[in-house]
């Protein structure tokens, strides 16, 4: 234990430099340990039940109240993420039913001719710049596709969204931006719905513009919810394939493996998935006491579920820091999170995942990362660089 009882301090450069390191150390306590806003909870175990424990519901920090702002993060009961109960549970209806496998199919297909045409586009003398040439464009598209808005709005909704996801890591400074770029989107999201109204197609936005028309939502709801929809989808899906395919570049056997059997890429995208989450981490709130891990939490703590932490944990994984593309997951993976709150767009996301990692392994024999890449794995699990090329 270092100063004033923390055991975990993630501003820490020896954090930084080797999080695993630490949490391998604190892990071998029993319970959650103590972080500068709560607790951390470490372990596979805690991290599940505390998924599943409707005393803790997700948080922000830092909290709209401490920010000295009500707007713009005050979405309690307006968004899946900001809801518990009864309100939960309708708003999940609205949305969750547009996944249905059959939509993920096709959209699967339409994927796979994106990837490969930015792919063909590329010039092969060059390195492939992986972010701007494909990880953070398709997931743009897919949303356009998915909400139903057109094609051409893909880079605008994309910058959005960027700014949108800084809530969850943003500090006062980000107030104005965020501010701004949700009036945006709100008069957007406003005019698609309207426009949705009349013209409906087989999109997210269409059916929410319909629960809206027949009382099962409001039309204040529909427009949250496709902002969030906006928000958790595009970064979260391109940072996941950056990181995928920088651990697949980074274990050259593993990238052959994915070339010679590209049946192969769904195992080794969940692998890739708990090797390197893109959310490290999720911070809950407890609404009334409860007990995290073994250890009792007081109503009104913040309680950090180190998903990259127990994504290597020994009770559940063999040889933890070992990245095994065949590895069959012994139990689901934490990445998109667990029980109510568990992400709707799961099956999107992988899907786009596999599509993006099997167009590029079954590309190349095996890659390796070229100069410029820039990467900030240890506090946030984002990819802002990855050039790429193939490997002699
Ligand atoms: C690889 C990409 C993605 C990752 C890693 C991811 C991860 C997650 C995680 C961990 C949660 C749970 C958060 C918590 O309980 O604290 C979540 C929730 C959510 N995700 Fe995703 N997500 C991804 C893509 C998407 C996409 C494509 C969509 C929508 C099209 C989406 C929509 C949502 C929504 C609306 C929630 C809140 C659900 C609720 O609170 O009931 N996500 N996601």
């Amino acid at each position: 234990v270092d100063h004033a009882g923390i055991d975990l301090d993630p501003s820490d450069e020896g954090f930084l430099a080797d999080p695993h390191r630490v949490f391998d150390r604190l892990r071998h306590r029993p319970g959650p340990v103590r972080d500068p806003r709560g607790w951390s909870v470490l372990t596979y175990e805690g991290c599940h039940q505390a998924f599943l424990d409707t005393a803790l519901v997700p948080g922000i920090h830092p909290s709209p109240e401490q920010l000295g702002h009500r707007e713009p993060w005050c979405t309690r009961d307006r968004t899946l993420a900001g809801s518990e109960g009864d309100v939960h549970t309708r708003l999940r209806g609205a949305v969750a039913p547009w996944f249905t496998p059959g939509r993920i199919t096709a959209l699967r297909e339409r994927t796979r001719g994106l990837v490969r045409e930015r792919l063909t586009d590329h010039d092969p003398g060059l390195p492939l710049p992986l972010m701007a040439q494909l990880a953070d464009l398709v997931p743009a598209r897919l949303f356009c596709w998915a909400a139903g808005a057109p094609e051409s709005d893909a880079g605008m909704l994309a910058a959005w969204s960027r700014t949108l996801l800084a809530v969850f890591t943003a500090g006062p400074e980000m107030v104005e931006r965020v501010r701004v770029a949700k009036e945006e989107l709100a008069a957007y999201t406003t005019d698609l719905l309207a426009h949705k109204k009349t013209h409906p197609g087989d999109d997210l936005a269409s059916e929410l513009a319909a629960a809206a028309a027949a009382g099962a939502i409001d039309e204040q709801d529909a427009y949250f919810l496709l902002e969030e929809m906006l928000s958790a989808s595009v970064d979260n899906t391109a940072n996941t394939t950056g990181l995928a395919l920088h651990t697949l570049a980074e274990h050259p056997r593993a990238w052959a493996a994915l070339h010679a059997a590209p049946s192969l890429v769904p195992t080794a995208v969940e692998e890739c998935g708990r090797f390197q989450p893109a959310i490290r981490h999720t911070i809950r709130y407890a609404v009334a006491d409860t007990v995290v891990d073994g250890t009792s939490v007081e109503q009104g703590s913040l309680v950090t579920l180190r998903i990259a932490a127990a994504h290597r944990d020994p009770a559940v994984y063999d040889a933890p820091h070992v990245f095994d593309e065949m590895r069959a997951q012994p139990r689901p993976q934490l990445a998109f999170g667990a029980g109510r709150h568990f992400c709707p767009g799961a099956a999107l996301a992988r899907m786009e995942v596999q599509e993006m990692v099997a167009g590029l392994t079954s590309a190349w024999r095996v890659a390796e990362i070229a100069d410029g890449a820039r990467l900030n794995i240890a506090a946030a699990g984002l990819v802002h660089e990855l050039p790429l090329r193939p490997a002699a």
